[in-house]
């Protein structure tokens, strides 16, 4: 480090507020400060505003419909096809430019470029395919793929022919596949036979497979070959249900699928996220309200022009690759990047060196990822030419200010804006964060709320808190983008999100409020700073998983006789997963234990769920009326101080978990 580079170190660990680039803000496509002003003056009719980004077949006649409240109705009796505005309504103008640029992680290989015109062409042959399977509107359409280019296309191709979808993450285990399939009662699966993995072939279609057993409807399974010959090793054949990708597209090779119309309430995907019971939430999204909402973020805060090339890095079996890789960009008509592997294959300049080789102009991506970066050292990014950057983003989890510092300094060279984006899979897309051609920036908080939100932050009462006092999160007006209820089970909507601080009784809105078991904290200039989940939910690098889901794969283990899941702080990952668990007779601790412990937990989830650390104890703290005391054993993951523990039924066993853990 030079003595100028130590200087400016020392001034930016000292700052607390950064201006936007005057550059930036320039050629921001929101720069005028007037619109919160403006949207708050004029609700629900600003939300025309993100319509209006949108090629309708016919108007919509209310933009909000709240007679039913919580069950809101957005741009209500308009008709719209997601497919054609995200690839029809560009081809006059855009056909010939890149819609996507697919980037495999193996260096030797040819990456992929897809025109708006090939995309369209390929999602019109798939569509074709689809339906001649047998899909028809309305049917669940399961996407179990990793970041290759046919999931987009699936994507599309379902939403063209009505099809709701519902991506399964790739890194999710069979189990995960199967509840989620059986959930949603989806005939059709559409899968690939591997991908790649930091250098080698990994092998998808066995876990498919396995998943498909335990299934219980009849399915038809479509699956992509990604890895050609890399992956004759594993020995697939496909089975009679089975129908390989290139086959099916080239029997429709050239056809035309009209899009279908769809209402704007009709259900454009589901997406199921963790929850605090075992069973995962399929949240419901739609095709007016939530495409609308993703276009007009993507618009509004990560400044997408059509002549940017923009990079997220997330992937798309998340919500962010759902509304920041597919559906924003697209509807917007720019050309979206998409990255297959690791960020550290073959080395750990991988998404500079993509950045620099595809001049990108934004890199979205999240908290985890950028300590990475931090910990492997500026060396990498600085081998590259990042100039072409215009603006940073991150989502996912609470950034702390140094990481979020070295990503402004080091990737953006102090010339691009950071959005800190807050938001989650129920609210479709951002909801908390800087406008970045209008807003200043303070490392650690998201921000305000985006113009035309009403998010106070409150105390178990619903009482607003003080500027600086911890409270919890609510949204006290809908917004476009909400999911309408979980799929199959308004009950549960209800409950999850709505009934702790709702009037459940009343039919006027003004008594319903948004819970998204976040808990922040506000300052006086209106920032909000997310402190985390209030649940059983912990946040494991940007990833969210139940606890529930988790112990309830331990004490499935031979041998287990209670566990207690807690998130504890995790330098890089943000969280990570800490168990604690009580054998039953007859079986002692041991590392055979520990190890099927591991497995039951990756086979139940997938990899990511996997515990950091297992602490076998003789007793989990509990109350005197036997709950376990889940407080306690965060507080001992994270070694802190523990307070008071004479409440507790059995306060030995804290001591003796303490020294457990430490060894
Ligand atoms: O706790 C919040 C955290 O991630 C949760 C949502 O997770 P998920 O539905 O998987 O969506 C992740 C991608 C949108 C939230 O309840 N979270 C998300 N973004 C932030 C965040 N916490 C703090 N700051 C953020 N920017």
């Amino acid at each position: 480090m030079t003595d100028g580079d130590a200087e400016l170190e020392a001034r930016l660990a000292e700052q607390e507020v950064f201006e936007p680039p005057a550059e930036f803000v320039e050629q921001a496509n929101v720069s005028d400060p007037e619109i919160y002003e403006e949207f708050e003056e004029n609700w629900p009719e600003c939300w025309e505003n993100a319509a209006d980004l949108l090629d309708w077949e016919s108007d919509y006649d209310q933009v909000l419909d709240d007679s039913n409240p919580p069950f809101y109705e957005w741009f209500t009796n308009g008709d719209l096809n997601a497919s054609a505005n995200c690839l029809d309504r560009h081809l006059a103008e855009r056909g010939d430019e890149a819609a996507i640029e697919w980037v495999g992680e193996p260096v030797d290989e040819e990456n992929r470029t897809y025109t708006y015109a090939e995309l369209h062409r390929e999602v019109n042959e798939f569509a074709a395919a689809l339906r001649d399977q047998g899909v028809e509107e309305d049917d669940v359409v399961t996407l179990y793929m990793p970041m290759i280019p046919e999931l987009p296309v699936a994507m599309l191709a379902c939403a063209r022919i009505g099809a709701p979808h519902s991506v399964v993450f790739a890194g999710f285990s069979a189990d995960a596949l199967a509840t989620r399939m059986n959930s949603a009662d989806s005939e059709y699966l559409v899968t690939t036979n591997g991908y790649y993995r930091r250098g080698s072939p990994l092998d998808h279609l066995e876990k498919a497979n396995e998943g498909l057993d335990d299934v219980e409807q009849e399915t038809t399974t479509v699956v992509v070959d990604r890895l050609g010959p890399n992956g004759d090793d594993f020995g697939h054949e496909l089975g009679p249900d089975q129908i390989d990708y290139d086959d099916l597209v080239a029997a429709h090779e050239g056809a035309t699928v009209e899009p279908v119309t769809r209402d704007a309430e009709d259900m454009l995907f589901l997406m199921y996220t963790s929850g605090t019971t075992g069973k995962p939430k399929g949240v419901k999204h739609t095709t007016g309200g939530y495409l609308s909402w993703a276009a007009w973020t993507s618009q509004a805060v990560l400044d997408i022009k059509p002549e940017d090339t923009y990079f997220c890095s997330a992937d798309i079996g998340w919500i962010t690759g759902h509304s920041y890789i597919v559906y924003g960009p697209l509807a917007l008509g720019t050309t979206t990047m998409m990255y297959e592997g690791t960020p550290d294959h073959p080395d750990r300049d991988r998404l500079w060196q993509i950045i620099d080789d595809y001049d990108a102009t934004q890199l979205y991506t999240a908290p985890t990822a950028i300590r990475a970066f931090m910990k492997w050292g500026s060396e990498y990014p600085e081998q590259h030419d990042l100039s072409s950057l215009r603006l940073l983003g991150t989502v996912g989890e609470p950034i702390n200010p140094r990481a979020w510092k070295w990503y402004y300094k080091h990737i953006g060279d102090e010339s691009c804006p950071v959005v800190d984006t807050w938001w989650q899979t129920e609210t479709g897309g951002m909801m908390i964060t800087t406008l970045p051609g209008v807003k200043d920036m303070k490392p650690g908080s998201a921000g305000p709320p985006l113009p035309g939100l009403d998010v106070d932050i409150v105390d178990t009462e619903g009482e607003e808190v003080s500027p600086g006092e911890a409270g919890y999160l609510t949204v006290q007006k809908p917004w476009p983008g909400m999911l309408r209820t979980l799929y199959n089970n308004d009950e549960r909507y209800i409950e999850e999100y709505w009934a702790e601080y709702s009037d459940v009784d009343s039919d006027d809105p003004d008594d319903w409020v948004y819970f998204p078991e976040d808990g922040a904290k506000i300052d006086e200039d209106g920032y909000i700073t997310v402190l985390g989940r209030v649940d059983d939910v912990i946040n494991v690098s940007g990833h969210r998983l139940g606890t529930m889901e988790i112990e309830s794969a331990i004490v499935g283990v031979e041998g287990v006789a209670e566990a207690a899941v807690v998130g504890g702080d995790h330098d890089i990952k943000g969280e990570a997963v800490y168990t604690y668990v009580t054998t039953e007779d007859g079986y002692e601790p041991s590392d055979d234990l520990r190890a099927r412990i591991t497995e039951g937990v990756e086979d139940a989830i997938g990899p990511i769920a996997r515990p950091e650390e297992i602490v076998f104890t003789p007793d989990l703290p509990k109350t005197r009326s036997g709950k376990i005391m889940r407080r306690l054993l965060e507080n001992i993951a994270d070694g802190k101080e523990l307070g008071n523990t004479s409440t507790l039924r059995n306060p030995e066993i804290v001591e003796e978990i303490q020294q457990k853990a430490q060894d």
